[in-house]
């Protein structure tokens, strides 16, 4: 019993020597160590993760009365989507008031306790900014659209109506995907890439380019520690307004993304706002190839930290998706990045529809095991993680069938237009039921209890009615679930540098089935091995795992190696230490 007592402190007090000496002093011998290398990114959309005051939308306070779970899962950073003063028509996409909180979220002393909360606990926060666009209720564009020559009239991008109709931009949210709207109060057209309340914003404006370092400076000053620049690969613009050549139109990224001089305003950025702080930077987009992602990325150019790419989550289609073509994509990128830069790994987040529904399978016997099985994929591949909330769970798409259940203005505006066009609904609802992002936007499910302990009032949008098996409560007392699997895999990730900095080497490159890839770093070497089916399968790799030690595995019953053969079990995800 004393022997038994005095090994179980041990063990904790070695368990606990690793993880600090990792947290604190990462990688020491690693003059490219950086802590948001290091991180482990949580996404939470605030508006569904918990609501506090009972009017169906999560807020700053829900997420406050939450904090103790977040710190549980061993995340060290998280990215709150914007909470800024908003009407709404983007889900706070759309900012009327860039310093100050959305009502439905608090109040700025609510954010100023989140942030105090989150670093107690030793966890960083990273914003997210819009600054390609503003909402059309911003102050700006209410004084920019009173007349042609008020000085804020420069702060969007116009084109007067006696010049005739200005050249097709397509726009991604428009009913009409047009992104010129006329604007009667001065015959002019501004532009919105997205919806019509997002009008851009005109970066060439020196002045315009100085007010969003202040705003950006004023949230640093407060003390957070990144920022997410959403849709800013597509914040320059090439004012001339060329045609683009027929059948391109709507190429979006190819003809919209890093135009002009977008590299000298993340310079300018880096200069004024970046490098005054320790903090990260991440953009959403990596433009149109690896030389793209690299001029946002590389330190020696002094614009951003990382970037994300969405060659990975642009994969999976209603009809499914290749295996090879999955690791093709991130094996292409891992190399393109393996000496200069440094990229994001995520397979989903609050643009997406539920990563388990998208790239494992969500039926009941697999659910669990291919939740798992993604996040030790996510957790072991070279690149920040991030990892989008309730996905801890294997939360899934609830797949509305009716178009009145969908909140995102996405989906609501494209089935208009295909009202309007004749288009064939049942297809388009299909579709959605598979792509949407509200399926990824649904309240998280805390307990078997009315809307799943969400809210005590009526949910902005409807909770997945299987949250009565899966939930935070039930799952957090049960070893085996899809949370706790997580949590080790976390801390997996936080106790083996080669995971963070290790190099990243493919095996079996053909296997259909089998994902399988080493990370090597000092002194260690570990083997990962993925089945994406629902079938057993073969992992073709030379290596004898019988000395290896097996860390992690999401099945109860350790593997067994019939004479050097590696037979995976349906989903079956395994990392092993091999021997140096
Ligand atoms: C990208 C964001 O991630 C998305 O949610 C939003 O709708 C658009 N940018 C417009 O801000």
């Amino acid at each position: 019993m004393k022997q038994h007592l005095r090994f179980a402190i041990s063990f904790f007090i070695l368990t606990f020597f690793a993880k600090n000496t990792f947290a604190q002093s990462p990688a020491s011998a690693n003059p490219n160590a950086k802590w948001w290398k290091e991180a482990i990114i949580y996404q939470i959309y605030p508006r569904s993760f918990k609501d506090a005051d009972g009017d169906g939308i999560g807020d700053l306070k829900g997420i406050i009365s939450k904090l103790d779970y977040i710190k549980s899962l061993g995340v060290t950073a998280v990215w709150l989507n914007p909470i800024y003063s908003s009407p709404n028509d983007d889900n706070g996409y759309d900012v009327s008031d860039y310093r100050n909180i959305m009502k439905d979220f608090g109040t700025m002393e609510d954010f100023d306790a989140l942030l105090k909360g989150l670093h107690e606990r030793g966890i960083k926060l990273v914003m997210d900014f819009v600054l390609n666009h503003s909402s059309d209720e911003h102050k700006w564009f209410q004084q920019s659209r009173s007349s042609r020559y008020n000085i804020y009239r420069d702060y969007y991008h116009w084109w007067n109506a006696e010049n005739g109709k200005p050249p097709y931009r397509y726009s991604l949210f428009d009913v009409n995907g047009d992104a010129w709207k006329y604007d009667s109060l001065t015959n002019a057209y501004y532009l919105h890439y997205f919806s019509r309340k997002q009008p851009d914003l005109n970066w060439e404006n020196p002045t315009l380019r100085q007010e969003v370092f202040d705003i950006m400076k004023f949230w640093a000053d407060k003390g957070i520690d990144g920022f997410r620049l959403d849709a800013f690969q597509f914040a320059a613009k090439d004012t001339t307004y060329p045609g683009f050549p027929n059948g391109f139109e709507k190429k979006f990224n190819l003809y919209y993304a890093m135009q002009g001089n977008l590299h000298g305003y993340l310079q300018q950025m880096y200069h004024e706002v970046f490098s005054k702080y320790d903090v990260m930077s991440v953009a959403e987009g990596a433009g149109n190839s690896f030389a793209d992602a690299h001029n946002l990325v590389d330190s020696n150019r002094h614009e951003l930290n990382m970037t994300y790419a969405f060659d990975g989550v642009d994969i999976p289609k209603p009809e499914g998706y290749s295996l090879l073509h999955f690791k093709e994509v991130f094996s292409k990128w891992d190399s393109a990045f393996q000496n200069d830069g440094w990229l994001s790994i995520f397979l989903s987040n609050h643009d997406q529809a539920r990563m388990v529904s998208r790239f494992g399978n969500d039926s009941p016997p697999f659910r669990d095991l291919s939740s798992k099985m993604l996040a030790t994929f996510i957790m072991t591949m070279r690149g920040t993680p991030y990892f989008y909330y309730g996905d801890e769970l294997g939360m899934t798409n609830i797949r509305f069938d009716d178009i009145r259940d969908y909140r995102d203005i996405e989906t609501l505006n494209a089935y208009e237009h295909q009202k309007n066009i004749g288009g064939d609904l049942k297809k388009f609802m299909k579709l959605k039921a598979f792509e949407s992002r509200d399926n990824g936007r649904t309240p998280f499910q805390w307990n078997h209890s009315t809307n799943a302990g969400f809210t005590s009032g009526t949910p902005w949008i409807k909770v997945n009615p299987n949250y009565k098996t899966i939930n935070e409560e039930t799952e957090n007392a049960d070893p085996n679930s899809v949370l706790n699997y997580f949590k080790n895999v976390v801390n997996l990730r936080k106790t083996h540098p080669a995971l963070v900095y290790g190099k990243y080497d493919l095996l079996d490159k053909t296997n259909p089935d089998v994902y399988a890839y080493t990370r090597t770093g000092e002194g260690e070497k570990l083997l990962i091995l993925l089945n994406f089916t629902s079938k057993n399968a073969k992992a073709n790799i030379k290596i004898d795992l019988s000395k290896a030690n097996l860390l992690l595995s999401n099945y109860k019953i350790p593997p067994s190696l019939d004479q050097g053969n590696i037979v995976l079990r349906p989903y079956e995800s395994m990392v092993y230490k091999l021997p140096r």
